[in-house]
């Protein structure tokens, strides 16, 4: 019996590696004998399809979890690949800003949903692209966040609100909070842009930036269709080699931060 260490994938900019990271760290430690949950937050499901699973209605999915309406140990299926499970989203999260905007401590719903959980190593929270109550209940949930930025123009765009959101959550509802690391998505080794954005990112970020760099892959847009993360789908790609090394660079930072915290 032991507590999941909980970590949230966040980013308020849609299309910037968010699913892609959650799915591919959470099957690297699969791989290595963890038992992961991914929680899938976003309406869309993206997750929940890479996973090779389907979203619900009506019970057994983030939405009835976070209503109360269902157990987490009961609500998580069980994915083709070994030690992964998935709780699957659902359309009905689209209205849930407003539903729960009407209830009392809304931003703990999660994090209450999740605090019986202790058959899990890892649980890895896939944000929707917005800092609105969804992300707020999945920041309380958890002790870490890792934050995806793409390396495009207007990389930064909005990191620095989610900054503030994070800070606000430390302040006022998860003091344990902590950023785990800035993972550099989508980077183009012939683009000066590219590289631009990469000096940018670690002069403005520093220390918080993993040192692994995730190529553009295109064996990566073509895996979510096979319903198989990417490592999987084909594990000699340099998408799956530089997620497996994201990941023991995930393991190694977590073991720092534990060491001096
Ligand atoms: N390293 C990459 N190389 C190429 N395409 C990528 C890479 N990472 C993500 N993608 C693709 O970019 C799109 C957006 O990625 P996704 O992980 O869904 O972002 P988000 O969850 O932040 O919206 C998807 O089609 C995905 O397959
Ligand atoms: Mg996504």
């Amino acid at each position: 019996m032991h507590k999941p260490r909980i970590f949230s994938v966040s980013n308020q900019k849609g299309g910037v590696g968010k699913t892609t990271t959650t799915i591919n760290l959470a099957t690297a430690l699969a791989a290595v004998n963890k038992k992961v949950l991914v929680v899938d937050l976003d309406p869309q499901g993206n997750a929940t399809v890479s996973v090779g699973s389907r979203r619900r209605q009506g019970s057994q999915n983030s939405y009835t979890l976070l209503m109360g309406k269902d157990l987490i140990q009961t609500a998580a299926v069980e994915t083709e690949i070994p030690n992964l499970y998935i709780l699957p989203a659902s359309q009905e999260l689209l209205g849930v800003d407003i539903e729960l905007a009407e209830m009392e401590k809304p931003q703990f719903y999660l994090k209450k949903a999740l605090s019986n959980l202790d058959n899990f190593d890892y649980v890895f929270i896939d944000c929707p692209p917005a800092v609105g109550l969804l992300t707020m209940n999945a920041l309380v949930a958890s002790d870490y966040v890792i934050i995806p930025v793409q390396c495009e123009y207007l990389a930064l765009e909005g990191v620095a609100d989610l900054m503030k959101t994070i800070d606000r959550v430390k302040r006022n509802f998860n003091p344990n909070l902590t950023l785990h690391g800035i993972v550099l998505t989508m980077f183009d080794g012939r683009s000066n842009l590219s590289k631009s954005i990469v000096a940018d990112v670690k002069e403005y970020f520093k220390d918080s930036v993993y040192d692994t760099l995730i190529p553009r892959n295109v064996r990566i847009p073509e895996a979510p269709s096979h319903g198989k993360p990417v490592m999987i789908y084909d594990v000699k790609s340099v998408g799956a080699k530089s997620y497996i090394r994201l990941a023991a660079e995930v393991l190694n930072r977590e073991k720092e931060l534990l060491k001096n915290g």
